[in-house]
């Protein structure tokens, strides 16, 4: 009796250290699972930093190591504004050096990855899957290397560049939802269409022919060619009055970024040489007067006959860059009729 008892105990006890055993692993996994997938991949990894990946692919490697998503993590202007937030590690670094997004999930706020933060937003952000594939656009080739695996999504890389660019919860580094009220988006057209130029190139050391990809450089607001292209200036006379019209020209607000600022100069010249008006307007995210995607903005002047209008669009890319560096984004001249 006394025997049957202890031994009821005895299985009731075993079963519930089973059970306890259970349920640590159960969530151990789940813990190692979320936090590990730079373990699951561990050969993906080193194989990016081995230089693998730019071995097979030199072309597009060269165009990605000098885009500011390289740089993401390492960029001074993003270290110094991030070392100035308590708990960064949850509401900055991971945008900044994320894990796989497709492993992540599409669409989900980023996770901070815990190797390699040095390499930024890297081809695994945007290409590793949680199979260990490699996720793109058609492949005319294979290798044993990695498998690939074609997903729609890199055709249409709104939603991939909106996992970063457009987190409801990080509305100062939005460019996607201005876009896509924008005509752009009805144009059928993505951010890739200016930011990823279409090129015709070997994807790999190893296709047979040159397909049509694009650009892995995401030129935006340091490049001077961008920003000649991001807005129109033009000035129209109609009686007493000189109209100066600024029109957006690129896909979201301008300017896109929340630190940047456009500098707009007025310069009004009687026929005699004198300079006898002058305006000048900030437009930034802190004046909170940004552009809208197609937005042509005007301001009035009054003039006399054989009076000369100049305008001039400058960019400053922080409110420390000092004057000399400003881009000349767009200049106009003309004489009142
Ligand atoms: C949802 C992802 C995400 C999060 C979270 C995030 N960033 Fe960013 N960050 C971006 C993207 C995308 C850009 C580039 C586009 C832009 O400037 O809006 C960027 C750009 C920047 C830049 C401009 C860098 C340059 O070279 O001019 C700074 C500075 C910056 N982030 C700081 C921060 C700080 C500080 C935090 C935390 C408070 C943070 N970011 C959180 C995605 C993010
Ligand atoms: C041994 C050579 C080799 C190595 C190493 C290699 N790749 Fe590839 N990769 C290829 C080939 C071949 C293709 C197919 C190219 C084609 O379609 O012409 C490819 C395709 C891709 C694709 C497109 C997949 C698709 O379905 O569209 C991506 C993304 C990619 N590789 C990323 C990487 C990354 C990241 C690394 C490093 C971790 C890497 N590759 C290492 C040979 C290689
Ligand atoms: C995993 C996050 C992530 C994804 C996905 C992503 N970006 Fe970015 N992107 C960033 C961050 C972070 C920066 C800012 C880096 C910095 O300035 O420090 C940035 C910067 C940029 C810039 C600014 C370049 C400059 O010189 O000012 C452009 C343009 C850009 N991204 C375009 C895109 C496009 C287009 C896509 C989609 C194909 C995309 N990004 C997808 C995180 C991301
Ligand atoms: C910010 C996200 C992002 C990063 C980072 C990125 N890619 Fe891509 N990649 C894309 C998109 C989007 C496409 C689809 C372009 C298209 O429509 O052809 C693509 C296409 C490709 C292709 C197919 C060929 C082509 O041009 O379409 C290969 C191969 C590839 N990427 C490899 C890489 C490698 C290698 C790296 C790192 C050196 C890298 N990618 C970094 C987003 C990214
Ligand atoms: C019609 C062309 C066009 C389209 C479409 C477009 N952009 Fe831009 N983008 C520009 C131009 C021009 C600039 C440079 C002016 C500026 O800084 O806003 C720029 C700048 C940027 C910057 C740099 C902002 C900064 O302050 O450094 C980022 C990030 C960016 N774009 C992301 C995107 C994303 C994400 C999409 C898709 C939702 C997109 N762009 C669609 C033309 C475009």
């Amino acid at each position: 009796m006394r025997y049957t008892l202890n031994f009821r105990r005895c299985i009731l006890g075993l079963c519930l250290s089973l059970l306890g055993l259970s349920v640590l692993v159960f969530f151990g996994n789940f813990i190692s699972d979320v936090e590990s997938d730079e373990n699951q991949h561990k050969e993906m990894y080193q194989a990016f930093k081995d230089g693998k990946c730019k071995s097979c692919h030199p072309a597009i490697w060269r165009e990605w190591e000098k885009s500011i998503h390289a740089q993401a993590w390492v960029d001074e202007i993003y270290q110094e504004a991030a070392k100035q937030v308590a708990g960064r590690e949850k509401s900055c670094d991971p945008c900044h050096a994320p894990k796989p997004i497709l492993v992540t999930g599409i669409g989900k706020m980023p996770k901070l990855r815990n190797v390699q933060r040095d390499s930024g937003v890297s081809c695994l952000v945007c290409h590793l899957d949680s199979d260990g594939a490699m996720q793109g656009p058609p492949a005319s080739a294979e290798t044993n290397f990695h498998a690939n695996v074609t997903n729609p999504i890199y055709k249409e890389s709104t939603k991939l560049c909106a996992t970063c660019h457009g987190q409801p919860s990080v509305p100062e580094h939005d460019q996607v939802s201005s876009f896509l009220k924008s005509k752009f988006a009805t144009e059928n057209k993505s951010c890739a269409t200016c930011h990823m130029p279409l090129v015709s190139r070997l994807q790999s050391t190893a296709s047979y022919e040159s397909i049509t990809g694009r650009k892995h450089t995401w030129r935006g607001s340091r490049s001077v060619t961008q920003l000649k292209n991001a807005a129109a200036l033009k000035i129209e006379f109609a009686d007493k009055k000189a109209t100066v019209t600024l029109q957006n020209k690129a896909g979201h607000l301008l300017p896109g970024g929340t630190l940047r600022i456009i500098v707009l100069d007025v310069m009004h010249l009687a026929p005699n040489g004198t300079q006898n008006q002058k305006k000048q307007v900030l437009i930034s995210e802190k004046r909170r007067n940004r552009l809208k995607p197609d937005e042509k903005r005007t301001f009035d002047f009054k003039v006399n006959s054989g009076d000369t209008l100049k305008v001039r669009l400058r960019y400053q890319l922080t409110p420390k860059t000092s004057e000399p560096e400003w881009i000349l984004m767009a200049e106009e001249s003309k004489i009142a009729p």
